[in-house]
C-alpha cells in the first residue's frame, strides 16, 4: 500500500491481518550484507540482473539459504519500491487510498515473548527496540507486570501494541479521515484444537498472532469440526468476500450487525466464539496508542537514512 506510485494502486481493496505498517522498516545499510550472503550462497554473485538469477533458484534452496544467512523476508526502504518509512508515508498521505479491513488478534505479542519471566526481561526487551524514543522510562512505566498481571502479559502487550495494534489503529483512523472506507476488526477466538492436544505453549498464548488464519482459509486440520469454528470460518469467508465484492457486508446486515467504518468513536467488529458484534476500542488501549503516536519514534533520523 505504500509502494511505487501510490496514486495508481495495483489493487483496489485490501484486508490486512495483524497487518500494520511496521513502525520502522529495514534500510539497505542494515540488510545489504544479508542479501549479499544469500546471493552468494545460491551461486548468483556477479550475475546481472541478480533478480533473474534468484528467480531460477529452487524455492527450497532459496528458503534454506536465506535461513542460513539470517535473512528474513521483510521489505526494506530502498527509495524506489518502498520510498520511505511507512508511518512517514502514512503521515504524508502517500498511501493507496483504497478501502481496507484491518484485523488484529487479542494477543498479538504472546507468540514472540513467552521466554520472558521477570520485569527485568520486560525492560531489556523494551530497551532492545531501536525504534523507541531515546528515553524509554515512560514505556517501562506503562508496560509493567503490576499493570498487566504478569511479566509475559506486560511484554506481550508492549510487543503487540507497538508492532501491530497501534499502527493498525493509526492506519484505519488516517484512511477514514481521508474519506476512505476503513474497517477495524478484532479476532477473539482461541482455537480449540491446539488446546485439545494439550500443548503447553498454546495454553499460555491466548488468541495469538496468526490464530485467525485457519478460519479465513477454512483450513480444516486446524479447525474443530464439532464446535462453532467451522461456522465462524464460513461467516468470515463470506464477510471477506462481501468486502472484496464491493458491497459492504450484506451478510452481517442480515444478521443485524452494522459494521461502521473506524472513526474517533473507535468502533470495531469482534469475532468471538459466542458470535459477532460491534464494540468500542477500550480506553486503555486507546491511551497507550496515543502515547505511541506522541512518542515521536526514531524513524525520521538514523533509521531512515538510505
Ligand atoms: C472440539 O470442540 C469440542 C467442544 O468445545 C471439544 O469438546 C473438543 O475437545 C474439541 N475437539 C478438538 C479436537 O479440539
Amino acid at each position: 500500500m505504500v509502494s511505487g506510485d501510490v496514486t495508481k494502486p495495483l489493487f483496489d481493496r485490501a484486508v490486512l491481518e495483524s497487518g500494520a505498517l511496521f513502525s520502522v522498516y529495514n534500510i539497505p545499510s542494515l540488510v545489504q550484507a544479508g542479501f549479499d550472503a544469500l546471493v552468494a550462497a545460491v551461486g548468483c554473485s556477479g550475475q546481472t540482473p541478480v533478480l533473474d538469477c534468484l528467480r531460477k533458484v529452487p524455492a527450497q534452496k532459496l528458503f534454506d539459504s536465506a535461513a542460513a544467512a539470517g535473512v528474513s523476508y521483510l521489505p526494506a526502504v530502498d527509495g524506489k519500491y518502498v520510498k520511505e518509512q511507512q508511518q512517514v508515508a502514512l503521515s504524508k498521505g502517500q498511501i493507496y487510498k483504497i478501502p481496507v479491513l484491518v484485523l488484529d488478534n487479542n494477543d498479538e505479542g504472546t507468540y514472540f515473548t513467552t521466554y520472558i519471566t521477570s520485569q527485568d526481561d520486560v525492560n531489556a526487551l523494551i530497551d532492545s527496540f531501536t525504534l523507541l524514543p531515546a528515553d524509554n522510562t515512560q514505556a517501562k512505566q506503562i508496560y509493567t507486570a503490576a499493570n498487566f498481571g504478569s511479566p509475559i502479559a506486560a511484554v506481550a502487550n508492549f510487543f503487540g501494541d507497538i508492532v501491530f495494534k497501534c499502527p493498525d489503529i493509526q492506519l484505519v483512523r488516517t484512511l477514514t479521515a481521508a474519506g476512505v472506507a476503513a474497517f477495524k476488526g478484532r479476532f477473539s477466538i482461541k482455537p480449540t484444537i491446539n488446546l485439545a492436544a494439550g500443548d503447553a505453549f498454546f495454553s499460555v498464548i491466548g488468541v495469538y498472532h496468526t490464530a485467525e488464519m485457519p478460519f479465513v482459509w477454512n483450513y480444516n486440520p486446524s479447525l474443530n469440526q464439532t464446535n462453532y469454528e467451522k461456522s465462524i470460518s464460513q461467516k468470515m469467508i463470506n464477510t471477506w468476500s462481501d468486502f472484496f465484492a464491493g458491497s459492504p457486508f450484506p451478510g452481517l446486515l442480515t444478521a443485524g450487525i452494522n459494521w461502521p467504518t473506524y472513526d474517533s468513536t473507535g468502533k470495531r467488529l469482534v469475532w468471538s466464539s459466542t458470535g459477532t458484534s460491534v464494540e468500542t476500542v477500550p480506553s486503555d488501549l486507546k491511551s497507550r496508542c496515543d502515547f505511541w503516536d506522541a512518542a515521536n519514534l526514531r524513524f525520521s533520523s538514523a533509521n531512515n537514512k538510505l
